[in-house]
C-alpha cells in the first residue's frame, strides 16, 4: 500500500480516462490531482508540488510534449509519464527522448498504470535522497574526504570552492601533515579539470638534473642514456594540473626554467627545438615560510609571486581543535572498515588528552595515534593506556603547566583589583589580601606590577 504522501497530478482531455486513473491512483494511496488541458495542468503545477505527472500525448492546445519541456525546463528530475493512443508510437518515442519517464498506451491497464507509478516515484525518491545527502555532506564538509567542522576550516572550504572555479595558481601554506595534499587534490578534483590528469611531483626527492627531464621531458639523445625520446610530466598533465609538493625545495635552476614556462605557457623538451604549448595550472605547497626564502634569496621573488596568485594557508591542527573528535572518528571508522574490528570510538579522557595536546605532526600524527591505540586495543571505545606514553607526558607536563598559568594568572588579577580599590595603597591591599605588605611587594615585582 503506497502512502498518500505521494501526490501525482493527472492530464489528459478525456474526462472518462481521467476518471479511472485517478480511481486506480487513489485506491492505491496516492493523492491525485487532474487537469483537462497542459494549461490547466501547468496551472496547477505552479502552485501544488507533485511527485510524478501522468499525461496524454495529444491534448488541445498545448500538446502533452509541450507540457514535458515545461516540466522538464522547471524540475528536471520530476518524473513525467506519458499516455498514449495505440498506433501513435513514434509520439512516445519522441517523449522519452524528450526525457519522459516511460509511457502507457491506451487503454491504460491498472496493473501497469500502478507498476510504472510507482516504479518513477521510487526512483524519484531515491534521487531526492541522494542530492539532498550530497547537499548535506557539501554543506557540513564540503568536500567528503576532508574533514572539519571548525570555522577556520569551513574558510579553507569555502576557498577552495572559489579556488577550483579559476584558473589561477595556487600556492598551498601549512604544517607538516595539516592536510595540504589533500587539499591540492580537491581543489583539482573540483575543477572543472577533474577529468583531466591531475600529477604530483614531489621536489624534495628528486635530483635537480632529473627533474628537468621529469617535467619537461626529453627528445632521443639529448644527453648520454636518453635512448628514447620522454614525455614529460607538464606535457602528461596538459589541460588538468600540476602539484608541486615541497616547492621550496626546488632547485634554483629549475626555479628559472619553472618561471618561464608559467609566463610562456610553452615547454621545450630537452635537446628538442619544438615550442609545445601546454594548458597547465599549477598548484604548489610548502611548510616553510617562502616569504622568509624569498628575502634570504634563497627563492625567486618572481617565480614567488606566480605560483602564489591565491594563496590557501590550512591551520595547525592546535588552532582548529574542534576538530579533532571528528577526525579522531572519522579514522576509527575508516579502520573499522579495512580492518574489519568493530571499535566505536574513544573513552572521554582520551579526548580531553587529544585536545591538550599540541599536535607538532598535525593530522597526520593524529591519523597515526589513532591507528597505533586501534591496532593495539581489545576494547569498544579506545582507553588511554593506548595511546603513545609521549604523548601522556607531555600531556600531563602541559597540564601542570597550564594550572600553574592560571594560577599566576588569577594571582595578578586579584593583586590588581586589591590594588587598584585600595587606590594603589599597598599596605590597604595586602590587608584586603590577608599577606603582609613585603610580601605584596614581592608579588607586585613578579607581576610587574610596581609602579615606576
Ligand atoms: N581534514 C582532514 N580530514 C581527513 N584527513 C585528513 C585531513 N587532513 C589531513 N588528513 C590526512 O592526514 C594525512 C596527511 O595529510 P597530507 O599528506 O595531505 O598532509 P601534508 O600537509 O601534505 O603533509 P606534509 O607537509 O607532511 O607533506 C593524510 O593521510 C590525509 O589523508
Ligand atoms: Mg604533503
Amino acid at each position: 500500500m503506497s502512502t498518500p504522501r505521494y501526490r501525482i497530478l493527472a492530464v489528459d482531455d478525456e474526462r472518462n480516462i481521467l476518471k479511472l486513473v485517478s480511481a486506480t491512483l487513489k485506491k492505491q494511496g496516492y493523492a491525485v490531482d487532474t487537469a483537462l488541458s497542459a494549461e490547466e495542468a501547468i496551472e496547477r503545477f505552479n502552485t501544488s508540488t507533485y511527485d510524478l505527472v501522468l499525461s496524454d500525448l495529444k491534448l488541445p492546445g498545448r500538446s502533452g510534449i509541450e507540457l514535458l519541456d515545461y516540466l522538464r525546463s522547471r524540475e528536471p528530475n520530476l518524473p513525467v509519464i506519458m499516455m498514449t493512443a495505440f498506433g501513435t508510437i513514434e509520439n512516445a518515442v519522441e517523449a522519452m527522448k524528450k526525457g519522459a519517464f516511460n509511457y502507457l498506451t491506451k487503454p491504460v491497464n491498472a496493473d501497469e498504470l500502478l507498476s510504472v507509478a510507482k516504479e518513477a516515484i521510487e526512483k524519484y525518491d531515491l534521487r531526492r535522497e541522494n542530492l539532498s545527502l550530497k547537499s548535506e555532506l557539501r554543506e557540513k564538509y564540503a568536500f567528503s574526504n576532508i574533514i572539519g567542522k571548525s570555522a577556520v576550516m569551513q574558510e579553507v572550504f569555502d576557498t577552495i570552492s572559489m579556488v577550483a572555479r579559476s584558473q589561477s595558481s595556487v600556492l598551498i601554506t601549512g604544517e607538516s601533515g595539516t592536510g595540504k595534499e589533500l587539499v591540492a587534490r580537491a581543489i583539482h578534483f573540483n575543477s572543472e579539470r577533474s577529468e583531466q590528469p591531475f600529477h604530483t611531483i614531489d621536489c624534495t626527492s628528486i635530483p635537480a638534473d632529473i627533474m628537468e627531464s621529469e617535467l619537461f621531458g626529453h627528445e632521443k639523445g639529448a644527453f648520454t642514456g636518453a635512448h628514447e625520446r620522454k614525455i614529460g610530466l607538464l606535457e602528461h598533465a596538459n589541460r588538468g594540473s600540476v602539484f608541486f609538493d615541497e616547492i621550496g625545495d626546488l632547485d634554483i635552476g629549475l626555479q628559472k626554467k619553472l618561471l618561464r614556462f608559467l609566463q610562456e605557457r610553452e615547454i621545450r623538451r630537452l635537446g628538442g627545438k619544438e615550442r609545445i604549448s601546454l594548458d597547465v595550472r599549477i598548484i604548489s605547497a610548502t611548510n616553510r615560510d617562502l616569504e622568509q626564502e624569498v628575502k634570504a634569496k634563497q627563492f625567486r621573488e618572481d617565480l614567488y609571486y606566480r605560483l602564489n596568485v591565491v594563496t590557501l594557508q590550512i591551520p595547525p591542527l592546535r588552532e582548529r581543535k574542534d576538530d579533532i573528535p571528528l577526525l579522531a572518528q572519522y579514522f576509527v571508522e575508516k579502520l573499522n572498515r579495512i580492518e574489519g574490528k568493530n571499535i566505536k570510538g574513544f573513552e572521554d579522557n582520551v579526548l580531553e588528552a587529544f585536545a591538550m595536546y599540541h599536535w607538532p605532526g598535525n593530522v597526520r600524527e593524529l591519523e597515526n595515534t589513532v591507528e597505533r591505540a586501534y591496532v593495539l586495543c581489545p576494547n569498544v571505545n579506545i582507553n588511554m593506556k593506548y595511546l603513545p606514553p609521549g604523548l601522556l607526558a607531555l600531556v600531563e607536563s602541559d597540564r601542570v603547566e597550564s594550572d600553574t598559568l592560571n594560577l599566576l594568572e588569577t594571582e595578578a588579577r586579584l593583586i590588581t583589583k586589591a590594588l587598584n580599590e585600595s587606590g594603589w595603597n599597598q599596605s590597604k591591599a595586602a590587608e584586603v589580601l590577608g599577606i603582609t605588605r613585603k610580601q605584596l611587594r614581592t608579588k607586585m615585582k613578579n607581576h610587574n606590577l610596581l609602579p615606576g
